[in-house]
């Protein structure tokens, strides 16, 4: 199985009822099925299109019977007396996993959500701090020369520091080969964010602090 997916999972607890919001193919809910993880699965998707592969796939290993499937924006699909126990958004971008979290009315009584963005990694953790959500494990897997963010996360309130923000929230998930990797590609990404940057623009400053923090951790993992 591949890296990203294999941590979704492993992230993933035994609940009840799992949401799997932007399903597309269907294959993150047809192993939660296959390993007993979930009783019950919601598999949305915006695209009625997209819905239709997990529709299909669902339907040829006979999982209908445990399987919704709903077309619709986020978790505007769920019931208000419906009661859900973990969500999965995998795969969207992290401004767009806000607005779903934010949308619902019932966000805080889920016991875990499992977000993968494919963007806007810092933004959504600062979101999440400041709206009383905890994260709980924040993991870099590589992938396909890709790499990908993966958090798991709760209601609770939760006090990150400006680096827990900005690299990650766990800081003893700091000590893998592919978190060292990331950092090495943060670190030239800001180098060549700040040489392209005009002298004296405000934001000189927020990035060589940025370098300055990036610097120090990947000084504290020089062993891995
Ligand atoms: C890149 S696929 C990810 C598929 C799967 N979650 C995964 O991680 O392997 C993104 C899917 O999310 C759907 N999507 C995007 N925004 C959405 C939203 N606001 N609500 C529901 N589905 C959405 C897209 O239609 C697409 O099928």
């Amino acid at each position: 199985m591949e890296k990203r997916m294999e941590t979704i999972l492993k992230f993933c607890e035994s609940r009840p009822v799992t949401v799997d919001v932007g399903c597309d193919h269907g294959y993150i809910g047809l192993a939660l099925l296959q390993n007993k993880i979930t009783n019950h699965l919601i598999a949305t998707d915006i695209s009625e299109k997209s819905l239709q592969k997990a529709v299909d796939l669902f339907a040829e290993h006979n999982l209908q019977e445990f399987a919704s499937t709903r077309v619709g924006d986020g978790l505007s699909v769920i019931k208000d007396d419906e009661k859900i126990d973990q969500v999965i958004i995998a795969g969207i971008g992290g401004l767009e996993i806000q607005h779903i979290i934010k949308d619902f009315k019932g966000s805080k009584k889920i016991k875990n959500w499992v977000l993968q963005p494919m963007n806007e990694i810092q933004s959504l953790r600062e979101f999440l701090n400041r709206n009383g959500f905890t994260i709980k494990q924040d993991v870099v897997v590589k992938e396909d020369e890709k790499f990908y963010h993966i958090l798991s996360v709760c209601a609770g309130k939760q006090d990150l520091t400006e680096i827990q923000k900005s690299f990650g929230a766990n800081i003893e998930s700091y000590n893998t080969v592919e978190y060292k990797l990331w950092l090495i590609q943060k670190c030239k990404k800001i180098e060549e964010i700040l040489k392209n940057l005009p002298k004296n623009n405000e934001k000189i400053k927020y990035f060589s602090n940025c370098l300055k923090n990036a610097n120090k951790i990947k000084e504290q993992i020089k062993g891995v």
